[in-house]
């Protein structure tokens, strides 16, 4: 057993004894799941309920719902133009939807309860058909009822593999989570909380990396790695680190971006997020370096390592890494004549809102509901409350305009922003330049603000929210019509 001196910092966040596992995980991490494909060609997946052993081999395993039972769900794997096919089978005792995150898909494939197709009954199916317009690393997740059916494990990734492979020896997907468990693992029930969802949204104790408790990842000298990072958490924010290693930026949200060496090798990913990040592996054999979650103050947890051993695969590494290849995404804004927007984000713990400002319209949420729709509304986007599609839209625009969108936070919590069907550029803070890079989600500080900026060329109702779940859930959802 190795005493690192993570461990009893791991228990003192944990629920329970932790054992370093060290487990291997199964080679087909990098490959498309197996699963049921039906006779007219479509992939099954069966939203159902399942049990993971979050806590390692030797522990109980945990009830979670999963799609075909597991979580994270089947990793669905196609390349970029190839057909999505997919029918979701609810086998739930509630009624489910698939949102494919970071889609720039049609909009009726979208998954929205009520704005964009009917909740599909338990009992019943619905089938999701589109091309997969861009490269890239994306996930799939349910979009009713989150805060208890993303929280209870109803996620997958889809990777969309680029025209060409690149130059990588392992392709890895790390998909990350926190987990609220009991003193005997089981998920804590408390959801749609409304302290929760005052506060910082639903946090857990327990962080998995691909619903494992840690992961040695085998590497030999001058390998080089990708590693695809998804943030699955209901509202943790990740600040992660690799020890010893640069990491090489090359994709944000899916989409590739200019490359760059993250600064001390720290990304950071909000709820919703992806990074993609090429390692070369430089260290001798019997090498271990921790890939850590840092939080609170100065605390850090180890979710992964990469473990050496064996003979160097080459004599050096490999060189410098050529960018990903471009996707189809618009190529011009036209920020002179872009629809402006202020859209203040409000409420929450510690605010006025909160302070006897619950006029009407905070009542109860209604259509997208919380698992505990008492909860009530603490949250507010441009002055309105409201979980999606039972307000009128917060704007309308003609197919091809330019948004430019402006974020202040007047709230002491941060918000990762997330718009659907589109990806957008983050605007410098003072002038209309923006960051070589494309986000689906932006995660906006406390008391800072965001600008961003997108061509609405997708036509459609499409969902614009926080992805703090709990935030989602009680008022910071709204939606905008492309027409
Ligand atoms: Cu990850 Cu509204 O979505
Ligand atoms: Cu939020």
């Amino acid at each position: 057993m190795n005493a690192a001196p993570w461990l009893s910092r791991r228990q003192l966040l944990g629920a329970s004894g932790i054992a370093l596992v060290g487990a291997m995980l199964p080679a087909q991490w990098a490959d498309a799941t197996p699963g049921e494909t039906a006779a007219d060609g479509f992939r099954l997946l069966r939203a159902r309920a399942g049990e993971v052993k979050l806590r390692g081999p030797d522990q109980s395993a945990t009830a979670i719902w999963g799609y075909d039972g597991i979580v994270p769900g089947p990793l669905l794997r196609v390349k970029r133009g190839e057909e999505v096919k997919v029918r979701l089978v609810n086998d739930l005792t509630e009624p489910t939807v698939i949102h494919w995150h970071g889609l720039r898909l049609p909009n009726a494939m979208d998954g929205v309860p009520h704005l964009t197709q009917e909740p599909v009954a338990p009992g019943q199916a619905f089938d999701y058909r589109f091309v997969a317009p861009d490269a890239g690393t994306f996930w799939y997740h349910t979009h009713f009822r989150s805060s208890g059916q993303l929280g209870r494990g109803l996620y997958g990734a889809l990777i969309v593999d680029e025209p060409e492979a690149i130059a990588v020896d392992q392709d890895l997907l790390l998909v990350l989570d926190d987990w609220r468990l009991t003193d005997t693992g089981a998920i804590h029930e408390s959801f749609g909380n409304p302290h929760d969802a005052a506060h910082a949204g639903r946090l857990g104790q327990y962080l998995t990396v691909n619903s494992r408790d840690t992961w040695d990842i085998p590497v030999r000298t001058n390998e080089r790695l990708r590693l695809r990072l998804i943030n699955a958490a209901n509202a943790r924010v990740m600040r992660l680190r690799l020890d010893g290693h640069r990491a090489n930026v090359i994709a944000i949200d899916g989409q590739p971006s200019e490359l760059f060496d993250a600064r001390d090798s720290r990304v950071i990913l909000g709820p919703g997020a992806r990074i993609d990040v090429l390692v070369d592996a430089t260290l001798e054999a019997g090498a271990k370096a921790p890939f850590v979650l840092e939080y609170g103050r100065d605390q850090e947890l180890m979710f992964a390592r990469l473990a050496y051993a064996g003979e160097p695969l080459r004599t050096a590494p490999l060189g410098d890494p050529k960018p990903l290849p471009a996707n189809p995404l618009p190529e011009r804004m036209d920020l002179v004549s872009a629809f402006r927007l202020d859209v203040p984000l409000d409420g929450g713990a510690m605010s006025m809102m909160m302070g006897g400002m619950m006029g009407p319209g905070m009542g109860p949420a209604p259509g997208l509901g919380g698992i505990n729709p008492q909860a009530g509304m603490f949250w507010a986007m441009a002055g309105r409350s409201s979980t999606g599609h039972s307000e009128a839209p917060l704007f309308q625009v003609k197919r091809g305009r330019t948004v430019v969108l402006n974020f202040p936070n007047r709230t002491a919590f941060p918000h990762a922003m997330h718009l659907h069907g589109h990806h957008f550029r983050l605007l410098d803070r003072l002038d209309d330049g923006w960051k070589p890079y494309w986000l689906d989600t932006v995660l906006v500080e406390p008391r800072q603000g965001a600008r961003i900026a997108f061509v609405a060329d997708n036509p459609g109702k499409w969902l614009i929210h926080c992805h703090m779940i709990e935030h989602m859930e009680t008022g910071m959802t709204a939606w905008f019509e492309v027409t």
